[in-house]
């Protein structure tokens, strides 16, 4: 009885099925490795402390807003919070999508896009990146032009691949959508390439981005939306009013006011994964692509064995069952120690295979 009560649309949905896991090396979800910073800590601890947990959040962000808006260059009416950067993909989509619109979405990328565009009825239009993940702008953009979608989803890098549009490319699809382009930009502390610059330009751009990734606040489950006034305040007609809680907003706020602690990491990351990058590629069997993230795709006929071992040592990485993705590995960049742990099973395993 209660399955015929469900809608039509969340009966074909499977739940999205994420890790759980606390123990081990987490390198599967393309979190920070470590906690927060000693200083930051302390301080999030005395904000705490002058917290009324009985008292609703404060629903206009200030002090989280002017935070942002000093860290992005960009006018307070142009952002907009979200419970998480996952939160304002739907919302997104909740704005903008009626049953039957197309949105347009690579394969392969972030799943939550088809997942919430599935929930609000969009027809989803996949472009498939080529054998080596790469996307052909002019093939994409006729594509486009044919589709007509009202959204498009640029993941900026791309989460898997790693990979990068060039910002010419970016600006070539934005001329010539008539839709909303959404350029997620979750990893950008780590790629330095940001479309920002063309909010002014175009009205029909929308930028993500996350603390989840760089700032190491994935457990807070915050993020944010850059936009023109005119789109933040459709966003905020299906926002829930209260959907950032203030222990959220408190620590986006001193992360922010600690960004050299915050950019230090950033570089580590960076320079572990270019360490990686040259140790993976020197080793037979197994491929593996350029990265302007904090992962790194591989590609191995060894893939399940790779995974199994790694395992089997306490080390989690990603695994994906998808065709296009068929052999595919996604290793989260960790602190230099947990790097060499997954480094020091994957080559064991191609040494007994050679
Ligand atoms: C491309 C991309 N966008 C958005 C998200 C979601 O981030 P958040 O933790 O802010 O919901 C992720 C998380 O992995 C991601 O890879």
């Amino acid at each position: 009885m209660i399955d015929n009560l469900v809608s039509k649309r969340v009966q074909e949905l499977k739940s999205y099925k994420a890790e759980s896991r606390i123990q081990g090396i987490a390198l599967d979800k393309n979190e920070l490795p470590w906690g927060l910073d000693d200083k930051v800590e302390e301080a999030l601890i005395k904000s705490i402390k002058a917290m009324k947990f009985n008292r609703y959040p404060d629903s206009d962000y200030t002090e989280l807003k002017a935070a942002i808006s000093r860290y992005a260059g960009i006018e307070k009416q142009s952002i907009c919070v979200g419970n998480g950067s996952d939160e304002l993909i739907s919302l997104v989509l909740q704005a903008f999508i009626n049953p039957g619109d197309t949105i347009a979405i690579y394969n392969p990328t972030f799943a939550m896009y088809r997942i919430y565009g599935s929930i609000c009825g969009a027809r989803i239009w996949k472009y498939d990146l080529d054998g080596n993940f790469e996307l052909k702008p002019d093939e994409f953009i006729a594509s486009l032009q044919e589709q007509k979608p009202k959204l498009v989803f640029l993941c900026n890098p791309n989460n898997p691949t790693g990979k990068e549009l060039a910002l010419s490319e970016m600006e070539e699809i934005l001329k010539n959508t008539a839709g909303i382009v959404v350029v997620d930009e979750a990893y950008f502390e780590f790629s330095g390439v940001t479309v920002l610059g063309f909010l002014s330009g175009y009205d029909n751009l929308i930028i993500l981005r996350t603390f989840s990734k760089a700032f190491g606040l994935a457990g807070l489950r915050i993020g944010y939306m850059l936009a023109n006034p005119l789109i933040i305040s459709y966003i905020d007609r299906v926002r829930s009013p209260f959907n950032v809680n203030a222990f959220a907003q408190a620590a986006a706020v001193e992360v922010l006011k600690n960004l050299d602690k915050v950019m230090e990491r950033v570089e580590l990351i960076k320079s572990e994964r270019e360490r990686l990058i040259v140790l993976l590629k020197q080793l037979k069997g197994i491929q593996c692509f350029e990265s302007k993230s904090n992962f790194i795709l591989m590609r191995s006929p060894y893939s399940d064995e790779i995974a199994e071992r790694l395992q089997k040592a306490g080390i989690f990485i990603r695994k994906y069952s998808s065709t296009k993705l068929k052999d595919c590995l996604r290793v989260t960049v960790g602190s230099r120690g947990e790097n060499d742990k997954f480094y020091e099973t994957v080559k064991e395993v191609l040494y007994e295979r050679a």
